[in-house]
């Protein structure tokens, strides 16, 4: 166990190891939104900030919400709160988070909307994320990773063509008519993303994530041009100044086209959505995932069915146990904790 004492190997993490493919002494774990309404503990932070912005933005109450879940739970990494809207505000779009609406965020649609961007290194934004990670970091013990993060171009920019909306239409009529404008969005983005992952793994964060939750709206040509290729551009971006620490790919959706991230060149680790069968990954690759969050909504016998057979589709070696997407609204955090512990007896 990682929390025996004096082995000399408890203060490893878990998480870092199995990216950088190094024995790890169990399974390690995590959960995406692990820090979220769901929790009793986040709702009170969240009140107290005022809005969620407030709280992305206020170092202090964004580190505790980091650090809220590994309290409760036997997890081997916090990953920051932040938002992936973070580069397009502090590239200096007007941002809001409806409450029970989602994000409401200016639009960006020609070469003149392109223009008025800023850069995101030297915005206040970033830097009081970047304030949550050090923060962060000096809390947490050393077995216990940080994992910063950002969005992928085509999900940051599919919200800012579609002002914060979940349609994501217009974006992709502007991918299908190679839209110069667009175009250039992706590549800025691809920028920006770089300078902001590393800014983070600067300030403490010892492993990144990119998120691409909208990857499976395209197919073939244009998967490869602005979903593949620009998180292609972006590890190598982050590989060449900071080639230590591992990023983990995480494009939601596309199916049996999970080999093409798999493929990526750089990437320590890619990330499964619930739909796709682990055991379909190569043996040589690092996996992340895939329990469906809505199996947390169903009971302690189903919670312990499903954990262990997505723990009997990989090696330990090579799995980081996670879901396929965000905890749920309304989980019950007692069905986490089972979650962790069935992963825990399984490897014993
Ligand atoms: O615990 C964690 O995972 C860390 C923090 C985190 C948040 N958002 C906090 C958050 C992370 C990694 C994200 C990523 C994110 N944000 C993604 C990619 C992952 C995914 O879910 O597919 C996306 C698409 C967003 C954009 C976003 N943020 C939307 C569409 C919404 C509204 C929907 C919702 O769940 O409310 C958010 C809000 C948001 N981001 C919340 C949290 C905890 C809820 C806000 C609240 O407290 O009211």
């Amino acid at each position: 166990m990682i929390d025996s004492k004096g082995d000399g190997q408890s203060s490893r993490s878990a998480l870092l190891d199995v990216l950088t493919r190094r024995k790890a002494l169990r399974r390690p774990i995590w959960f995406m939104r692990q820090a979220g309404r769901y929790l009793p503990e986040y709702r009170s932070v969240r009140e107290k900030a005022g809005s969620f912005l407030d709280l992305c933005y206020n170092p202090e109450l964004a580190a505790e919400v980091t650090i809220q879940p590994l309290r409760r739970f036997d997890l081997d990494a916090a990953i920051l709160f932040a938002d992936i809207l973070v580069v397009p505000h502090a590239m200096g779009l007007a941002l809001r988070f409806e409450e029970g609406e989602g994000p409401v965020l200016d639009t960006v649609r020609s070469m003149d909307d392109l223009r008025t961007l800023k850069p995101v290194g030297s915005s206040w934004e970033v830097n009081q994320v970047c304030q949550t990670v050090r923060l962060t970091r000096t809390q947490l013990p050393s077995h216990q990773a940080l994992i910063g993060f950002c969005g992928a171009p085509w999900t940051v920019a599919s919200y800012m063509v579609g002002g914060g909306s979940s349609d994501r239409v217009q974006a992709k009529v502007a991918a299908y008519q190679r839209q110069p404008w667009f175009c250039a969005l992706i590549d800025r983005l691809v920028e920006e993303s770089i300078e902001y992952l590393c800014a983070q793994i600067t300030a403490g964060a010892q492993a990144v994530q990119i998120f691409d939750s909208w990857a499976g709206d395209l197919v073939a040509t244009e998967l490869e041009e602005f979903v593949m290729k620009p998180i292609g551009r972006i590890v190598a971006g982050v590989g060449s100044r900071h080639p230590l620490t591992p990023v983990i790919v995480f494009a939601r959706g596309v199916g049996v086209q999970q080999k093409k991230a798999a493929a990526l060149p750089g990437a320590a680790a890619i990330g499964v959505e619930t739909e796709f069968d682990l055991g379909e990954i190569p043996d040589n690759v690092v996996v992340q995932g895939n329990l469906d969050p809505v199996v947390l909504l169903a009971g302690k016998d189903a919670v312990r069915s499903e954990v262990k057979r997505i723990c009997g589709l990989v090696d330990r070696q090579r799995h980081i146990f996670n879901l396929g997407h965000g905890i749920r609204v309304g989980t019950d955090p007692a069905l986490v904790g089972e979650a962790v512990e069935t992963v825990r007896r399984f490897d014993v």
